[in-house]
This record gives structure tokens, C-alpha cells and sequence, in this order.
């Protein structure tokens, strides 16, 4: 007996509990096949009339047979992407403790402001004078974002935090070829500890890469800092709050090196969820430092589109900025510049990154969030996403080790696989395990500098309640680990609809088209 899939069932093969059913279907989780599986060339859901007759002039270019695009009826395609769309975790299913990822609450509120007509429907090639209103709030973000920072410019067109780390190098790239030393400063110091877009953004720009060592600690020394440092050096990518979820200790000092050594200091702000209130960037010396909206100010990852990674500058790169930029005439008039030759005095823009000014709807969400929260909430979503990692580090740390006991977490908790030594239980294999119990896992084997890494940020998002349940998940995983249930954690997940993937082989050769099967063999 075949089943949806046209695969043979094992309906009454197995024991009551692990029997298959004869859909493949798991209650309410369903299987869902690929659209091209399940659809047929010749249904519609549309009743479009034939063309009235025509002399076609695409002559040796006319298609010759069927174009193969799988056909649904309209409720069978609703099913096929509301199912596929039921296979997502998201942060609206339940605690999404990836570490580095800040995966937040999504307010509502904000979706409900992003979606006024006004904003939504607003196009890029509009005319100016019919747009003041979404230019206005652009202006508001970016004056938010610049008190919350403590800098005097900000950059809104990059689309997320690794393309606002290449805007920022790019705006320092071009100070130092302003200063006539784009030929000799062309190195860029990276901490180990340091997200892998860092070093890739340094390179991408054509720096070459100088790595940092990290400090036992986790932290990095502002005495390993200076000993690289020389004429050759155009700047360091430092984060903080850092990977390891530590506030730097020597962040001033390190930026005052820099400085005096003439270069520049870029701050990688993943992490500026966890200061937002308490400490402004640019008191600590920062020349450049992205934001990711969708990590500070709540904005969904993806959300319908590009996201937005604003980068604030201090006033040395504020030059450098690049197009487009909204400019404030001196008669209280916005102007929007849109090129070099346009720029007011002053001013050398370094290019453009982006097609039109960036993602509205992000903008609009960003700025509800900062709105309804206000400064003092602000501040306490900062405390509480700190508060709340603490506690999770408080409620596991005697089971599961830290690498750096000394240092107190900031938003985020790292925990390495000491704990796991001996018990051929692996970092994946614990990952895997959450998936059965229904949470995504944290970030694993990140950051590099800890072995079997383990980053749990649950954001300030969670409550009490949803913080010991999860606690409470983990010290059960924990201690059937410690106590040899391996079978638990090896062939991980079993309750998932599918299982334990071959993730070598998935990175490696991975399939990326779908191919039409062969026609079954009629039986013999
Ligand atoms: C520390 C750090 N830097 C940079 C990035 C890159 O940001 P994005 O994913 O928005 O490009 C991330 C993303 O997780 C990050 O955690």
C-alpha cells in the first residue's frame, strides 16, 4: 500500500507507539511534500480564457513543450504554504535561545504601524515632495539612534549588520585615502573571538587580516593591541558586549590606542541589545559601529524583505557617509541627496550601497519600538535581557560548565563542553536533543574560541515562568547525559518529522534542484 508520498506505508508493522501511519502524517504534524510532487501540469486554480488568436514572433524562440510548472487548486495551494509555513519555530512558537542571533518578541504594535497605507505603500521612485512624512520619520530614527549611540551621524541605507560592517570600513577606507595613506594602512586587526563576518567584511574591502589573541578570559588585552600596532594598521573590529556575551574591560583604552597609533575603531554592535541606556558607544571611543535593528530595536529577521543594519559614525567618518542621506536645509526643509556632486560642502560621500534609501518597514517598526518603550524602557529591556541570561547561567551552572566564571554574562551565556567530557555525548548531540523537546537549540560551536561552544541568549522577551521551564529542560537533558542515557542524545532528534541529517553531506553536496524522478518501473 502506497501513502501520500506514493511511499509503501508501514501501517500495522510496528508497536502501537512507534507504528507509521498510513499518511506518514504525525497527528497533527504533516508531511509535506515539495509542490512539484504534489502538483500537476494540468491544474489551475484560475479560469483564464484562451488568447484570442495571435501571430507569434518568437519564432525559433517559442517554447516547445510544457513549461512543467506543478498546478494546484487554490485551497490544495493554500494547504501546501500554510503547512509549509506550520514547519517554522519562530519566536511567536516558543523560547529561541540562539546566542549572538537576539531572537526578540516582535511587538505587535509595531507590525500594526508598519502596516499604515502611508508607510507600506510607499514606492522609491515616488516623488520627493509626496513623501515628507516617511522622510520625517527617518530623520526621528536617526536622531534616536544617534542620543542612544552617543554619535553624531548615522548611515541608514544598509540592509543588515554584516553589509553595515561594510559601509563602516568602507567610510574608513575612504578617511585614510583622504589623509594619503590608503597605500600603507591596509591591515585590520580581528579578535579570535570575533564573528566570522568580520574578518570577511576586512577582507572584502581589501584589507588583509591580522587576528588578535584572545586572553584566557575571553576578553582581549589593550597590551596584545599595541603590540600590533604600527603604521600599516587601519583599524580594529572589536565587538561589544563580546561573543563570549563579556563586556569588553578595556574597550576605552584600546580605543585610545588606536587613535593615537592613527587609526580607526570599529565596534561589531550585535550586541548592543544588552547596553542600550547604560553605555553609549561613542563615549567609548567608537568610530563606526552598525546596529542591527533586528536585534536591538525588535524588528523581525527577515520581516518581508531586506532588513536594515544602520551604522552610526563619529565625526571624523560622518564625511565619508554614503548616499543617499537626507539633508536638513537651513530654512528647516529636507532635501534628499542622492549624489556625490549633490552632497553639501563638507561632505565625500564614499558611494552608494544601495539602490534607494532602505527598508521602510523596518524603520517604522524600529522607531514604534523605541516610541512605546521610551527611554526608561529602553534601559530596563536592556537590564532585563541581562537579568534574564543570568539567570539561566545562575540555574545550570552547576551542571554545565563556563569557560569564564569570573567575568558575569552580559545578554547572553556561554557555556562550553567540559561538562560533556566523558560521556560521548557531543555539543550537537545535546542540540539535538532540544529539538525533541521542543526548542530550538542555542548557537553551537560559536564562538570559536570555546571548545563544543554553547550561547544561549533567551532576550529580554521571556518570563519568568518560560525562563524555569527551559532551565528546568536543560537540567533534565543535562543529567540524562551525565548519566549515560546516550541513546538520547546520539541519534537526536527522534520525535521530529525528520531526523538526524547528515550535516557534512548536506554542507557538501548539497541538493539544490529538484529533479523529476524517474518513471516507476511497472511490476514485473
Ligand atoms: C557579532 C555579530 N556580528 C555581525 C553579525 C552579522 O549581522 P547580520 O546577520 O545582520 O548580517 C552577527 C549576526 O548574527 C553577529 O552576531
Amino acid at each position: 500500500m502506497l501513502n501520500r508520498q506514493g511511499r509503501p506505508t508501514q501501517a500495522g508493522a510496528a508497536s502501537h507507539e512507534e507504528r507509521a501511519t498510513f499518511t506518514g502524517n504525525k497527528a497533527l504534524q504533516q508531511i509535506e511534500p515539495l509542490i512539484f510532487e504534489i502538483g500537476h501540469h494540468e491544474a489551475t486554480g484560475v479560469d483564464i480564457d484562451k488568447p484570442a488568436p495571435f501571430k507569434s514572433r518568437l519564432g525559433k524562440h517559442a517554447r516547445q513543450g510544457e513549461i512543467g510548472l506543478p498546478g494546484l487548486s487554490e485551497p490544495e495551494t493554500m494547504r501546501h504554504y500554510v503547512r509549509l509555513s506550520q514547519k517554522n519555530y519562530g519566536i511567536d512558537t516558543g523560547l529561541f535561545p540562539l546566542g549572538s542571533c537576539t531572537m526578540k518578541h516582535n511587538a505587535r504594535l509595531n507590525e500594526k504601524m508598519a502596516r499604515l497605507p502611508g508607510f507600506s505603500d510607499v514606492h522609491p521612485l515616488q516623488p520627493f515632495s509626496t513623501v515628507p512624512g516617511a522622510l520625517e520619520l527617518m530623520l526621528e530614527l536617526a536622531r534616536y539612534l544617534m542620543t542612544l549611540t552617543g554619535m553624531p551621524a548615522v548611515a541608514l541605507s544598509p540592509k543588515a549588520g554584516a553589509h553595515g560592517e561594510a559601509c563602516g570600513m568602507m567610510a574608513i577606507k575612504a578617511a585614510i585615502e583622504a589623509k594619503g595613506e590608503g597605500a600603507s594602512r591596509n591591515v585590520v586587526l580581528v579578535p579570535e573571538s570575533a564573528h566570522g563576518t568580520n574578518p570577511a567584511t576586512a577582507a572584502l574591502i581589501g584589507f588583509s587580516v591580522k587576528a588578535v589573541p584572545a586572553r584566557p578570559d575571553g576578553t582581549v588585552a589593550v597590551e596584545d593591541v599595541k603590540a600590533l600596532l604600527g603604521p600599516d594598521i587601519a583599524a580594529i573590529m572589536l565587538t561589544n558586549p563580546n561573543t563570549c556575551g563579556i563586556f569588553e574591560p578595556q574597550i576605552v583604552e584600546i580605543a585610545a590606542a588606536m587613535h593615537e597609533a592613527g587609526a580607526y575603531f570599529y565596534c561589531d554592535g550585535a550586541n548592543f541589545n544588552a547596553i542600550v541606556g547604560k553605555a553609549r558607544p561613542g563615549d567609548l571611543g567608537v568610530d563606526a559601529m552598525h546596529i542591527n535593528l533586528h536585534k536591538t530595536f525588535s524588528t523581525p529577521h527577515g520581516g518581508g524583505g531586506p532588513g536594515a543594519g544602520p551604522v552610526v559614525l563619529s565625526a571624523r567618518l560622518a564625511p565619508f557617509a554614503p548616499v543617499p542621506f537626507i539633508h536638513v536645509e537651513d530654512d528647516g526643509r529636507l532635501h534628499l541627496i542622492e549624489t556625490r556632486e549633490e552632497a553639501p560642502e563638507g561632505n565625500k560621500p564614499f558611494g552608494r550601497m544601495t539602490a534607494f534609501h532602505g527598508q521602510m518597514g523596518m524603520y517604522v517598526r524600529a522607531l514604534a519600538y523605541m516610541l512605546s518603550h521610551g527611554s526608561d524602557g529602553m534601559r530596563q529591556a536592556s537590564e532585563d535581557a541581562v537579568l534574564n541570561a543570568n539567570y539561566i547561567r545562575a540555574g545550570l551552572s552547576d551542571l554545565m560548565s563556563l569557560p569564564f566564571p569570573d567575568h558575569p554574562s552580559m545578554h547572553e551565556v556561554l557555556f562550553d563542553d567540559e561538562w560533556l567530557k566523558g560521556t560521548g555525548v557531543s555539543t550537537l548531540d545535546f542540540a539535538k536533543a532540544m529539538i525533541d523537546e521542543g526548542y530550538h537549540p542555542m548557537t553551537v560551536y560559536f564562538p570559536l574560541v570555546v571548545h563544543g561552544a554553547m550561547l544561549i541568549e533567551p532576550t529580554e522577551s521571556e518570563s519568568k515562568a518560560s525562563l524555569d521551564l527551559f532551565i528546568a529542560t536543560l537540567r533534565d537533558l543535562a543529567m540524562s547525559a551525565k548519566g549515560n542515557d546516550k541513546e538520547r542524545f546520539t541519534s537526536a532528534p527522534h520525535h521530529a518529522p525528520i531526523g538526524r541529517l547528515d550535516e557534512t553531506r548536506a554542507a557538501r553536496q548539497p541538493v539544490l534542484k529538484w529533479e523529476k524522478p524517474a518513471p516507476a518501473k511497472a511490476a514485473e
